[in-house]
Order: structure tokens, then sequence, then C-alpha cells
């Protein structure tokens, strides 16, 4: 093992000791100390969920990337094991990018990253060449191959960019073979996938372009994922710089899912449908990991690029993962649920059938930071629709964030600026929902500094995260016009 990593794990054993428990998510996975982003190497070994991530241990800003390593058994307590990856050979010295992690036949866990290593210019600047590397170990401890990089700038497309050449997924198809996607850019700076196979996971053979933006998506196409999922195929992808779409794309950097057909036998995938995966503020990055019993699981990075770097130096961690979300697809869209394990957190139980209201209530014994809420919503006069219902959580007499929904638009919104945030950021994000006749269904996680509001059984999902002081833990709900809600509450952990 390197003295990089050797280091690496040890300032991370000593400083973990300096941050409270009470000062982090309780069931979503954050940063052990410093500061993380991208979920890596998400992969089921050895009877246990393995997620890896982008990680900086000294602090809690982005730098030269390590991979952070954490276990669970449910997908909600993690065990933090010892950082896997650090930046320590010439080929990746100046960062351990995204990538992903699959059990060889032999039984090891292979992990497949992006090794950066910067190369001076004829113009004197700086550029990071990316290539494909990997390490192999045994769910604790990983050895870089000898032959690495496994792919580099003479396995690209003639036009493709070795600056923008990264995140690897790999996977095992049925025949033993292996095959990943990795995002490219072309001569344009126009994003793609491309995508690889290979015989042992070590030699590698461009196969083709398997989707190619041409100019529709932002830009660079990071992160990308592959798989089938319902009879159709998915491609996630997280475009760089993207242009809002009506009430679609509006994170910047965001996850895209197109869904189409794939034929094997040409690696020929036919889009069908695009849209947003998350249409609230923080969500980027994600992976997937095909579970045991054939579930879809997916997660993502719960933080925004562009609003990453506004926290002090001095706070310990910063960046947590999204719940993990089980996947399908229903009428040519994504569904997404929380994963089933979540129930098994559920503490109190409160219900409150058919609550009739025209202003602001309050509900015994709702309130929490830690919290599953269901609630329908429906107007109490099916002739008179009511303009706009909300719920307000984490709350206090100074701080709220809310969700709020107006029928006559069909809009539900997040809004987090009263939140106990002192930057002129985004704070507010409107999506287009379906609802007939005013109803709605939604069911609210929160968890300390987190809200994900599923939408219609999982249509949607809007997720944003927020840091207000955890004394802040009221909920109350709010209805212009007759609104009647049930509600089904749960104290979560
Ligand atoms: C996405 C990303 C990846 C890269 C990593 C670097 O958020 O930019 O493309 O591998 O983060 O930390």
């Amino acid at each position: 093992m390197s003295q990089i990593l050797r280091d690496a794990r040890k300032y991370e054993e000593i400083t973990e000791k300096e941050i409270a428990d009470a000062l982090r998510p309780d069931f979503h996975l954050s940063s052990r100390v410093g500061w993380m982003n991208d979920p890596n190497g998400f992969s089921y070994y050895r009877g246990m969920y393995h997620l890896f991530y982008q990680y900086h241990p000294y602090s809690s800003h982005w730098g030269p990337m390590h991979w952070g390593h954490a276990v669970s058994k449910d997908l909600l307590h993690w065990e933090y094991l010892p950082a896997a990856l650090a930046p320590d050979t010439n080929y990746d010295k100046d960062g351990c990018f995204s990538g992903s992690a699959l059990t060889l036949p032999d039984g090891q866990h292979l992990l497949m990253y992006t090794g950066i290593s910067k190369e001076r210019q004829p113009d004197g600047s700086d550029r990071e060449v990316q290539t494909q590397c990997i390490a192999v170990g045994d769910g604790m401890d990983y050895e870089k191959c000898l032959e690495n990089p496994v792919l580099d700038q003479k396995d690209l497309p003639e036009d493709g960019s070795r600056f923008d050449f990264r995140d690897p997924k790999v996977w095992r198809e049925q025949d033993g073979a292996y095959r990943c996607v990795i995002g490219n850019c072309d001569a344009q700076k126009d994003g793609r996938v491309l995508l690889f196979s290979s015989p042992d996971a070590v030699h590698w053979k461009f196969e083709k372009i398997l989707a190619a933006n041409q100019g529709r998506f932002g830009r660079m196409w990071e992160c990308p994922d592959f798989f089938g999922l319902d009879g159709k195929q998915v491609l996630l992808i997280s475009p760089q710089d993207m242009m809002p779409h009506g009430f679609e794309y509006h994170n910047g950097n965001g996850t895209v899912c197109l869904i189409g057909a794939y034929d094997e036998k040409t690696c020929t995938f036919t889009e069908e449908k695009d849209q947003a995966v998350d249409y609230g503020i923080d969500f980027y990055a994600s992976q997937t990991v095909l579970a045991p019993d054939g579930r879809r699981i997916m997660i993502g990075w719960m933080q925004n690029w562009d609003t990453c770097n506004l926290h002090s130096s001095e706070q310990p961690w910063f960046g947590q993962m999204s719940l993990p979300r089980e996947l399908s697809i229903k009428n040519g869209r994504l569904i997404q649920k929380p994963v089933r394990e979540l129930e098994s957190l559920r503490g109190e139980e409160l219900r409150y059938q058919d609550v009739a209201f025209s202003d602001t209530i309050r509900l015994d014994g709702v309130k929490g930071r830690k919290v599953d809420m269901e609630l329908d919503i429906r107007p109490q006069d099916a002739g008179e629709m009511y303009r706009k219902f909300a719920v307000r959580f984490a709350q206090n007499d100074k701080y709220q964030t809310s969700i709020s929904f107006r029928p006559g638009e069909s809009v539900l919104k997040v809004d987090r600026k009263a939140s106990g945030s002192r930057r002129a950021i985004i704070h507010q994000r409107r999506s287009l929902v379906n609802s007939e006749g005013g109803r709605i269904k939604l069911r609210v996680i929160l968890d300390c500094f987190s809200v994900e509001v599923f939408v219609n059984d999982g249509e949607q999902v809007l997720s944003a995260t927020f840091y207000t002081d955890l004394e802040a833990d009221g909920i109350s709900f709010f209805a212009d016009g007759g609104v009647v809600m049930d509600v089904v509450k749960y104290a979560l952990g």
C-alpha cells in the first residue's frame, strides 16, 4: 500500500472522531471526513452493498480525488471502511475519478476508474489527461493493476478527446465477456457515450459510439450507466452545462434518462424518450446496482455543482448521497421509489384521515427532521378547486422549507429560500406533475438536511438539501381554498 493511501486512511480515522453523529444525516451516506461527490463502485459483493465515492478527505472542498468506501446490508445503515484508492501512481497522480465495480469469476472485486494525470501543454497550461484504470481487491484493500492504464488515447475513436474521457461503468455479460460505457467528447466538445468490450476486463476494444449528444443535452456527458429495465433499455447520463427546456433540465449539470431499445448483436441503442431524473435542486452523477433479488437500484450525489463551494472550510464534511431508489418503467417513464428497506426504519406511526382545512394547520405529533410522510391531497369540493396546498417543514419561527402545489397549473414547487441560506443562489425549483381533479400523492422523506419528494408513487422526484438548524423541526400544512388530506407519518431511525 502506498504512503499516500496509508496517510489518507490514518487521517480519516483520526479526524472522523471530531464529527458528532448528530450533525450528519442519519440514513443517507455522507462523507466520512472532508468532501464527497459522485457515488462510485456501487455493487453487491460478498453479502454486502459496497458504495465508494469521490473523496477529498483533507478538506470539505474538492481536491485530489481519492475513493472513500462504505458498506451496508440494507442500503441505509452504512459503515465506513478505509479509503480504497488514492492518487499515488504516475497515471492517476492528480486524481482517481469516478468509476464502477463488479465481481470477477475468481471472487475478487474489480474497480474500474478514471486516472487523472496533468500534462504540460505547448502553451504552458496544464491539462488533465484521462485514462481508464483497474484495481482488484477483497472488499477492503485494492491493488492497482500492472497493465494500467487499460484504456487510453489510442483506444479512442479518431475525434475523441483524451481530456474528456471518463467515468467507466463496467458489467459482465451472460456469456462472461465484459463491457463498459465511458463518457467522452468529440472534437467539437460535444458529449457522447462510448462502448468498449473485453474478454478479461484488462484488454479492451472500442466497439462503437452508443449515443451522441448532437447538441441536445449540455456538453460533456459524465457518469454514464446502461442497463435493461422492464423490457426497455436505459442510458443514464449526467451532462454538464445543460439548457433548460420547459420544466426539464434546469440544474445546469443534471442527470438525464434516455429510454430506448437495444439490439445486443449490433450493439445498437435506439433512443425513444428522454426525461430529467430528478426535478429538484440537488441530484447528479447517479449510478445503479443490480440487487441480488433483481431490483435495479439507483443512487446519486445529492448536491449540485453550482452550489457546493459556498460553505466554510471549517465545516468538517460536505456531500451526501440521495436515498437509494428502486427503478422501474411505466408508460415509457422512469419510476423511482425509495428502497423498500426504508420501511424497516419506520418507528412511531401517526394517521390522520380526511383532514379538511383552508388555512394553516398543525397536526398533533407531526414534526421531526427524520420523517417518512405520505400525503394524499384533494379538493374539499370537486366543483371549487383549491388554489394552493403547501407542506412546510424544518420549520420554526425563523426557518422553513416547503413543497407547494397549485392544481390550476399542475405545478409542484420545492422552496428552501427561508432555510437559513445566506447566499443568492437558486432556492426554488418547479415541476409539472400529473394531477386529476386536484388530487396529488406525495411521499416526503426528511433526513436532517434534505428532503426527497416522491410524487404520485414515484412518477417524479424532487430532491433538495438544506442545512437548517436541527432545532427547526416543525411541520405545518397550508391551504388556500378547501383541501382534504390524509396523512400517514412515521418517525424514522
Ligand atoms: C462528475 C465528475 C466526474 C468525475 C468526478 C471528479 O461529478 O465531474 O465526471 O469523474 O466528478 O470528481
